[in-house]
């Protein structure tokens, strides 16, 4: 019988989850897209119904941010939707479910760290359709776990830490310092991922642990700047990172100012956080430099 039904299985926390399920010599289903379309909600709900997990991990969305933006709607469908018919299939089949979410759903105009039960104010297309997502799957079944994370980063896939490095060999870099974060390891976030589904498989609804939770990386807050800046130099790069403003960027997509989640409910629930993101940065560039990347 299978542990646990994985949506998003090829991407940065959804392969990581496979990985050290696999490794923990866990059985995993991660169907392939045809077979679990969060454009095609029917193949989700035929999904969660066809299989005997006890837990499914929704580590699949829609992640274009400034594609969002252009299709909206689009966004909604994966983001917002989907999640919605995973919540119903899972309450269906009386299945946990574990859903992923971001700090996007935040304006960033806090001054100090968001709790959870912050009210949201999405700046923008992306952060709009998790915020409906979120609400949507805690206000459908009470067996279902939202984790918000911030700042993904892993060897794979087009992230800031690959992004930054693979600029590395620039002269100059115009790199934000007005937006602060803790980034997040992927490997890291998949652990808890792990942990909370083993522990949560057999728990009624009702319990502390089910409902909404901030898991950011461990450790101090940064701003783009100065994430970029300890990428370069742990690769030894000598470009310059200049530091911009936001504002100054004309970007066309608004992101939070303050990405800072507050992880006291993660200590007092789970008795940890997640490891000192530097350290998974470290693992990061090593896995990088190790595959020639
Ligand atoms: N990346 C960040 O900085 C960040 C920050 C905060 C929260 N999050 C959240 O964390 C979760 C995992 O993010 P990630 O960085 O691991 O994402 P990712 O690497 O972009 O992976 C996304 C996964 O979703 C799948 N997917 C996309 N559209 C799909 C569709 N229409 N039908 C089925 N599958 C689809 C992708 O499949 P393919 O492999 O086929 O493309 C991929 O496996 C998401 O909920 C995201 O919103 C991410």
């Amino acid at each position: 019988m299978a542990d646990l039904l994985v949506f998003g299985s090829g991407g940065q926390v959804g392969s990581h989850l496979m990985r050290l399920a696999a490794e923990g010599a866990l059985h995993v289903e991660g169907p392939a897209r045809p077979d679990a379309d969060l454009d095609r909600p029917e193949t989700i709900a035929a999904a969660i119904a066809a299989s005997k997990a006890p837990v499914v991990v929704n580590a699949a969305a829609w992640t274009d941010v400034p594609g969002a933006e252009r299709d909206e709607a689009a966004a909604i469908r994966a983001n917002a939707e989907a999640p919605a018919v995973m919540a119903q299939a899972c309450a269906r089949a009386s299945k946990v479910l574990i859903h992923i979410s971001t700090d996007f759903v935040f304006d960033g105009e806090k001054t100090t760290p968001y709790v959870e039960s912050d009210p949201v104010a999405p700046l923008n297309a992306y952060g709009r359709g998790k915020a409906a997502g979120e609400r949507a799957v805690l206000e459908t079944y009470g067996r279902a776990l939202v984790v918000r994370t911030s700042w993904v980063f892993s060897a794979q896939g087009r992230n800031f830490v690959t992004a930054i490095r693979a600029a590395g060999d620039r002269p100059r870099l115009d790199v934000v310092e007005d937006e602060i974060g803790l980034p997040t390891p992927a490997d890291d976030l998949a652990g808890f991922l792990l942990e909370a589904a083993l522990a949560l498989r057999d728990v009624p609804a009702g319990d502390p642990r089910f409902g909404l939770l901030h898991a950011p990386g461990g450790g101090a807050p940064v701003s783009r700047a100065e994430f970029a800046r300890m990428i370069l130099t742990s690769v030894g790069s000598s470009a310059e990172v200049v530091p911009v403003t936001a504002a100054s960027r004309n970007d066309p997509v608004r992101r939070p100012a303050n990405a800072v989640l507050h992880d006291g409910r993660l200590q007092r629930l789970w008795g940890r956080s997640l490891p000192d993101w530097r350290l998974g940065l470290a693992r990061t560039l090593a896995e990088l430099e190790e595959w020639g990347q």
